[in-house]
């Protein structure tokens, strides 16, 4: 990086909004904005709106140094709190759900959709409504209503920008015009911290031992779902609707160097991979500056001093949740929404203590069969519908965790 931070023309003066500012994707994302300022000035990149949950402490700090014109805290209980916090800045302070979907539909060009779990879908929806361009890290709102979603960003004209690591390799190697000679796409995954544990021993792990993840630093619930390879379940029904595949075209590889972040293969035999680092201000760069290039502080990938790059096939039995997600696409109907509330659920409660490890997959496979894998579910119409899904699995999970 030379001594002015290069944003490319697409990028330099973005209006921006980040959803869930305050947590590892948004933090991130904050981290290019505040280089770019440093480097340019306030003009590279003005914000519009803010939004965290509870972490107000943090959204106020945020909100002091980068200056939007609206920060939001989802939990309204703490909204005096933040008007304390902008007292005199000229910072408009809101608070509640209906306040993130206000951030949301505020004139930015580009909102990062950071929120974590099916809470980020209405947010995410209304920026998708007004045609923005919307980079996607919050992947369970298209876990829980890709259909949904998909449909409104072709009305819209809005651009969906893949923000997740391996959907961000993906979209950079997927030839557009050649879209009818794929035969394939391979997402890469780490395998967790768990990759070569005994069922035994996974059956005593704590939170604090699957949140650490050996490669990326992430969100409690994305490293939860690393550990449980929900995570890659999900990706790849996230993968489905952005990039339009079968799930029996969607393969997944385990690569625990995380180096190789996926790939596509061409009926050719040629197979197109994008590389880097474990840093996602590489992603995050790459949809910012999207369709240019900006510059990234990640580290530099030496891959003389990385050594070996290895693969291998991931293992269902040890690792079911791949196998409930799978199953979830191919039944489509309910099955991703019901698969996504009950896992949220599960994890909810493995984070808090109340249930094991492995109780995670069990509690989402009891509460796909006790709702026939979302077969008889009516289409979803609206987000309304995704709502009521979502909450009957919640509540049959619940059930089953109390059971
Ligand atoms: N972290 C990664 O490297 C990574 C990579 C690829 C994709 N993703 C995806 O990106 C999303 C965010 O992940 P993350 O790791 O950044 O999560 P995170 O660190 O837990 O941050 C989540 C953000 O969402 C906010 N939030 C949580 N619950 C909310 C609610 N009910 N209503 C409104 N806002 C809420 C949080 O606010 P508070 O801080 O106030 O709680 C925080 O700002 C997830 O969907 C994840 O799968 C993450």
């Amino acid at each position: 990086m030379g001594l002015t931070m290069d944003l490319g023309d697409a990028a330099f003066g973005k209006r921006i909004t980040v959803l869930g500012s305050t947590g590892s994707v948004g933090c991130s994302t904050l981290d290019l904005v505040a280089r770019a300022r440093d480097s340019i000035g306030v003009e590279a990149f003005p914000i519009e709106a803010l939004t965290a949950h509870s972490n107000v402490a943090e959204l106020i700090s945020q909100a002091r140094t980068f200056k939007p014109q609206l920060a939001v805290i989802g939990e309204p209980a703490l909204l005096d709190d933040l008007r304390e916090g902008l007292a005199g800045t000229g910072i408009k302070a809101a608070g509640g759900p209906s306040a993130l979907i206000e951030a949301a539909q505020r004139p930015a060009d580009w909102v990062m959709a950071a929120i974590v779990g099916a809470a980020g879908l209405a947010p995410t929806y209304a920026a998708i409504e007004r045609g923005a361009q919307v980079a996607l890290a919050n992947k369970e709102c298209l876990v829980c209503a890709g259909e949904l979603v998909m449909a409104l960003a072709r009305r819209s004209g809005a651009t969906l920008l893949p923000a997740d690591s391996e959907h961000n390799a993906i979209f950079q190697v997927l030839e557009q015009a050649n879209r009818d000679a794929i035969e394939k796409i391979i997402l890469t995954a780490s395998g967790g911290p768990f990759l070569n544990m005994s069922l035994d021993d996974m059956a005593h792990v704590t939170p604090a031992q699957a949140v650490a993840h050996p490669n990326w630093s992430m969100g409690e619930k994305i490293s939860v779902d690393s550990a449980t390879m929900m995570n890659k379940g999900l990706e790849v029904i996230e993968a489905h609707y952005l990039f339009g595949f079968g799930a029996d075209e969607i393969e997944v590889l385990i690569h625990p160097q995380s180096v190789v972040h996926s790939m596509v293969a061409y009926r050719d035999g040629s197979v197109l991979a994008q590389l880097g680092s474990p840093d996602m201000r590489t992603p995050i760069a790459h949809t910012l500056a999207w369709p240019g290039r900006m510059d990234a502080p990640s580290e530099r990938l030496d891959l003389a001093e990385r050594g070996a790059l290895t693969f291998e096939s991931p293992d269902e039995t040890r690792f079911p949740a791949l196998r409930l997600a799978r199953n979830s696409l191919q039944i489509g109907r309910g099955a991703p929404t019901i698969l996504n509330a009950a896992n949220e659920a599960a994890v909810t409660a493995f984070l808090g203590g109340r249930i094991g490890f492995l109780d995670i997959p069990r509690v989402v496979e009891g509460a796909l069969d006790r709702m026939n894998n979302g077969r008889g579910v009516a289409d979803l119409n609206a987000l309304e519908d995704v709502f009521a899904l979502d909450s009957q699995a919640r509540e049959q999970a619940k059930q089953l965790m109390s059971a």
